[in-house]
């Protein structure tokens, strides 16, 4: 009769294990025992062989310490103690006679498992109810998987104080992955998100909310889930039902996608009661974890750039945007970035042609706004959008316009999701050539054709000719990317003798600007038949340099080669004469530019800062000799025939070797612009360009010059003061009060900020110049910035 019995049981476990474990008697797993990781598929059973304990092999020669559901075809792992470490080949785990329990590599180096050492250990013993416990002669549990739960727990497992369930990273990836859920002390029970890698708790999507009252989690017999609260009644927080445990298999998991799911599973074909086979979710929480997730932009149910929805499986889904696409492709909760290139906000025009909108109804990404306009149409919504280019989605919703920007995140769509997002895309069918901007050109071109007809031919090719140069000088700006305004010249610098600049500049005719330390003067030099217009610098002091420091830094400036500096062609060093030759810019200084000429517009202003910027950041960051300028302020910033602006003199820079972090020498520089500590015996860093570069912004955005004696408040006389003052007080609109573009600006008062950063007195409070472009550009949000004068803390 026994042989009878077992035999239906290896003929059962035969026939429905094809793909399992070899069926084996159950025993208790005595002292001595071990199980090495291969293909033997030896493992330790419960007594019904519904459990295995045993090695599961994950990837190839990787493998996991693991306990599962025996008697189904899918693999169900309810445990494992090496998830975020998988064991190659050979690896054993072994209950010594001593009661260690180990788990060692194939050189027999020690891998942590979750069993400590426990003294007293008799034998081990898989159970029925999926524990694996190691215990003593009395038949105590010294030690139990369901102590140490991974992401599963079973029926007549509890989860007590401290006790958590963390998520797989991903459906086939066991390792640790991005959601916590935890009983903690204080008997909240709570879902996290999870700092990733790190690990620590992140943000709580979902709780029972059951601060001092919640005491253990248990999942009973009956199949049932509740908190037991500490006067002794229960929070069916799942809102399950009991389910019998002798016809289902159960568990409840906490998966990779952040949802805790009760699941069962029929244990044979006529228990499923209509049910279709495997595992199927009875309850799950949050009921729709898309929209549950969103207390802050690190929180999020997928990554970023994506957004979240429920299938009909009522599983959420994480996709990209059309035109995104995973930035891992075999993990779908990864970011998504664009296939396309990014709008550029680098020259003045931004490209609005090439691009357009992806319409996508109930959806939203709440956390990445930047700007909001009310009582404005779609239509208007769309254009804002494509004209700003930080604007990469906008959302539209009962007459309001959002701005948004990278990273956007939290993105869900659902049906409760009111209004519409518009989603910024590269139109694929636009090229270059195509864009609108060549369109326009053409038409000017023939509608001034025609009005010319009639003319002179001569007249007629002059006046084409010299509309097509303006608009090709502006279009290049319009569609940037296709061609830089100028090419930039080549790195020869050529040395020139005193009497060939002498013959160059006319005898010094043409003076075009004079500072202290030097004169520029207009020339123009002829090579063959072509004749190129530069400025010729002489240099007053320079005979107090040495020699070979001249030369290092004519040849260290010239290997420069930025679009914002002004292009070093040639020098002179002869006898006591040092000039510097570079190309002419012909819109002059941006000190005319911003204080004599009508205010350009705050859109242009801006596209200067920009620019300057780039041009410091370049010198302090991406130059093989670390240059500080010395002396940044609007007369050393020149305007080409296109207004790009390019740094120039460089006759004041000091340049740092690899291993020199600071210089110190005479004061240089020029008032107004010059950081305080020139004055203070301190070392000169590349933050003094920094200090600069602070009060130039602030002259740019402000359109007036950081010392302006002629206001009537006296608070007013110094900009750098009064915007200080103006923003602890609140009150930025008196720093632009005539300028409406400026004041309906959301990112004016940013760049007020920026500024207040730049000048800070203590330079290591100074941001780096790349620094400076981030929060300009906004991937950084800018601080509250310290009193200048004053200050404790740092970005
Ligand atoms: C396992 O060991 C315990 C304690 O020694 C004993 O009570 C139990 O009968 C054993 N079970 C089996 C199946 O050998
Ligand atoms: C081990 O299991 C795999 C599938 O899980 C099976 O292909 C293989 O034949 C088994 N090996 C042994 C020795 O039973
Ligand atoms: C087994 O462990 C329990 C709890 O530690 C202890 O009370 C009991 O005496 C132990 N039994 C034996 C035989 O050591
Ligand atoms: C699982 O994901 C983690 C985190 O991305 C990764 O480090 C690990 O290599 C992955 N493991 C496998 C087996 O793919
Ligand atoms: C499980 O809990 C439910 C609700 O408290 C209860 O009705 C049921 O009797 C419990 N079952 C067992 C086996 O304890
Ligand atoms: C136990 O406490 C919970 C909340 O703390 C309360 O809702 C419930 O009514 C209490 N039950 C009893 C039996 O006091
Ligand atoms: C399944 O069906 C068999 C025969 O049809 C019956 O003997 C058995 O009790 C049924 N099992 C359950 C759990 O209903
Ligand atoms: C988001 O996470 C990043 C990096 O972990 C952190 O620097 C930033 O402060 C977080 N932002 C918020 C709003 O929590
Ligand atoms: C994605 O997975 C496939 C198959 O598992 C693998 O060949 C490929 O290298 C993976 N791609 C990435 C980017 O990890
Ligand atoms: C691109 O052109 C194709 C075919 O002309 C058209 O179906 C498609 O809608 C166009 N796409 C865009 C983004 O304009």
């Amino acid at each position: 009769m026994a042989f009878a019995v077992s035999s239906i049981t290896l003929f059962v476990l035969l026939v429905l294990l094809p793909l399992s474990a070899t069926a084996q008697p159950y025993r208790n797993v005595t002292l001595g025992s071990s199980i090495t990781a291969n293909n033997a598929n030896s493992t330790w059973l419960s007594p019904s062989g519904e459990f295995a304990f045993g090695f599961q092999q994950i990837i190839p020669g990787g493998y996991l310490l693991a306990i599962w559901f025996n008697k189904i075809p899918e693999r169900t792992i309810v445990w494992s103690a090496n998830r975020d470490n998988l064991v190659q080949e050979g690896s054993k785990v072994e209950l010594f006679a001593d009661g260690r329990f180990e788990l060692s590599d194939p050189r027999g180096q020690r891998i942590p498992v979750a069993a400590p050492f426990r003294v007293g250990v008799a034998y081990g013993a898989m159970l029925d109810t999926g524990n694996f416990v190691l215990a003593n002669t009395s038949s105590v549990f010294l030690w139990q998987s369901f102590d140490v739960p991974t992401d599963t727990l079973l029926p007549t497992q509890t989860l007590n104080q401290y006790g958590e369930l963390v998520s797989s990273f991903s459906r086939t990836n066991f390792s640790k992955g991005r959601f916590l859920f935890k009983l903690q002390k204080d008997g909240n029970l709570v879902s996290y998100t999870r700092n990733f890698p790190e690990g620590s708790a992140n943000y709580a999507y979902w709780s029972t909310q059951t601060v001092g009252s919640g005491s253990q989690v248990i999942f009973n017999q009956s199949g049932y889930i509740f908190l037991v609260l500490k006067n002794g009644s229960f929070l069916n927080f799942l809102l399950s039902s009991a389910t019998s445990t002798s016809q289902f298999y159960q568990r409840a998991i906490l998966e990779y996608d952040g949802v805790l799911r009760h699941y069962v599973y029929p244990k044979s074909a006529n228990s499923s009661g209509g049910r279709a086979m495997g595992w199927s979710p009875t309850h799950f929480i949050p009921p729709n974890i898309c929209l549950s997730m969103g207390m802050s932009i690190n929180s999020s149910a997928c990554g970023f750039n994506s957004f979240c929805s429920l299938g009909t499986d009522q599983k959420p889904k994480c996709e990209c945007p059309r035109d995104y696409s995973f930035i891992d492709p075999n993990d779908s909760m990864s970011d998504c970035k664009p296939n396309f290139v990014p709008q550029s906000c680098d020259e003045e025009a931004r490209e609005t042609d090439l691009y357009i909108f992806e319409d996508m109804p109930n959806a939203d990404w709440p956390f990445s706004d930047y700007a909001s306009f009310p009582q404005v149409t779609e239509e208007w919504c769309r254009q804002v959008c494509l004209d700003d280019c930080f604007c990469v989605l906008a959302r539209f919703f009962d007459g309001t316009c959002t701005k948004k920007r990278y990273p956007f995140s939290n993105g869900r769509v659902d049906v409760s999701v009111e209004g519409k997002a518009l989603i910024k895309i590269r139109n694929s069918n636009a090229t270059a050539d195509s864009s609108g901007s060549k369109k326009s050109e053409r038409s000017i071109l023939i509608i001034t054709g025609s009005v010319f007809l009639g003319s002179s031919v001569f007249l007629n090719l002059l006046l084409l000719s010299s509309i097509f140069l303006y608009a090709f000088c502006f279009r290049q700006r319009k569609s940037k990317g296709l061609q830089p305004c100028r090419v930039l010249p080549g790195l020869n610098i050529r040395r020139f003798t005193f009497k060939e600049l002498r013959e160059t500049t006319n005898g010094f005719e043409e003076e075009l600007g004079r500072g202290a330390c030097s004169t520029v003067y207009k020339g123009t030099i002829k090579n063959d038949n072509t004749e190129t217009v530069v400025a010729v610098k002489t240099l007053h002091k320079m005979a107090t340099e040495g020699e070979e420091e001249f030369k290092a830094e004519v040849s260290s400036i010239s290997r420069t080669n930025h679009k914002n500096l002004v292009q070093l062609l040639g020098y002179c060093d002869e006898d006591q004469n040092r000039l510097l030759v570079y190309e002419f810019m012909s819109n002059g200084s941006l000190a005319n530019f911003l204080f004599e000429n009508s205010m350009p517009n705050w859109y242009k202003r801006l596209q200067i800062a920009f620019a300057i910027a780039r041009g410091i950041r370049y010198l302090h960051e991406e130059c093989k000799d670390q240059i500080i300028h010395c002396d940044i302020k609007p007369r050393n910033v020149l305007l080409d025939e296109c207004f790009t602006p390019k740094i120039s003199d460089f006759g004041l820079a000091k340049l740092l070797k690899p291993d020199q972090s600071r210089t110190t020498t005479g004061i240089r520089g020029t008032k107004g612009y010059v950081a305080p500590e020139w004055f203070r015996n301190m070392p000169i860093t590349v933050k003094v360009d920094v200090y600069s570069f602070g009060i130039l912004l602030l002259e740019l955005i402000c359109c007036r010059r950081n010392y302006e004696p002629e206001v009537e408040a006296e608070s007013e006389m110094i900009l750098a003061d009064f915007a200080y003052d103006c923003y602890k007080e609140g009150t930025m609109h008196l720093l632009v009060a005539n300028d409406d573009e400026a004041l309906n600006e959301k990112r004016f008062d940013k760049f007020v900020m920026i500024s207040i950063w730049c000048i800070q007195e203590d330079p290591t409070l100074r941001p780096t110049m790349k620094r400076v472009l981030q929060l300009m550009e906004g991937s950084v949000e800018v601080p509250i910035p310290p009193d200048p004068a004053s200050s404790t803390t740092s970005i």
